[in-house]
């Protein structure tokens, strides 16, 4: 187990909340094919880790799911993110470490462009494991290529962030407890996802 500071991390994604829309431009039809190989669909209950302002949710609600459970560890950004889905009845909202997280029997976990914070990738895998059912799908993705999230990464202080591996060598961190069945480090997305052995 590695020993990270939290609080640093949501401080530092608190500060940066109320403009992260503004800064932050997203490649929709990227985000598209992640959903459509992770096969996200009809009635699947999904967990948003590190949600952010929202960017995962239209884009998931599209996919016709029946719940999506939206969570942070930055209350600025949670705040956000009800700003603009808040009235969305499949969508609830909570300001919590995922790590912690005790809900389970999920159909999908998806971390979109939030992997790099989560420095202890075993523990992210335990959690994950703990909050899918048998069979259930994460996806770890970000809807750029591996270089320019790197590039955004490289100011970070590694209490923050880490560096993303090539995702065949990341995926190692989930075989043991998923089928990975989805390797992707292309020009345009970045991507490791698979199902819940048991
Ligand atoms: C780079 S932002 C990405 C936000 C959003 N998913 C997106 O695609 O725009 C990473 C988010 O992960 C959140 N985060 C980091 N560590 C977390 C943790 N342990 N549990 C829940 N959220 C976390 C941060 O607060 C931040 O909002």
């Amino acid at each position: 187990m590695i020993a990270v500071e939290t609080d640093e991390i949501k401080e530092f994604f608190n500060r940066l909340a109320p403009n992260w829309d503004e800064r932050c431009v997203f490649n929709k039809a990227n985000i598209q094919r992640i959903l459509t190989l992770a096969q996200v669909g009809e009635g699947n209950r999904v967990i948003d880790v590190g949600c952010g302002t929202g960017v995962m949710i239209e884009p998931l609600l599209a996919c016709g799911v029946s719940e999506v459970y939206a969570i942070d560890i930055a209350e600025g950004m949670i705040a956000k993110a009800k700003e603009k889905y808040g009235q969305e009845a499949a969508v609830w909202f909570e300001a919590v470490d995922f790590l912690d997280n005790d809900k389970r029997g999920y159909d999908c976990v998806i971390v979109h462009n939030a992997y790099p914070h989560f420095l202890d990738k075993l523990a992210l895998a335990d959690a994950i494991h703990r909050s899918l059912r048998v069979g259930g799908r994460f996806v770890i993705a970000h809807s750029d290529s591996r270089a320019k999230i790197n590039g955004c990464h490289h100011k970070l202080d590694s209490s923050i962030s880490s560096y993303l591996q090539a995702a065949a060598v990341d995926a190692r961190n989930f075989q043991a407890q998923f089928d990975v069945d989805i390797i992707i480090d292309d020009a345009d997305i970045y991507m490791i996802s698979g199902v819940r052995k048991e």
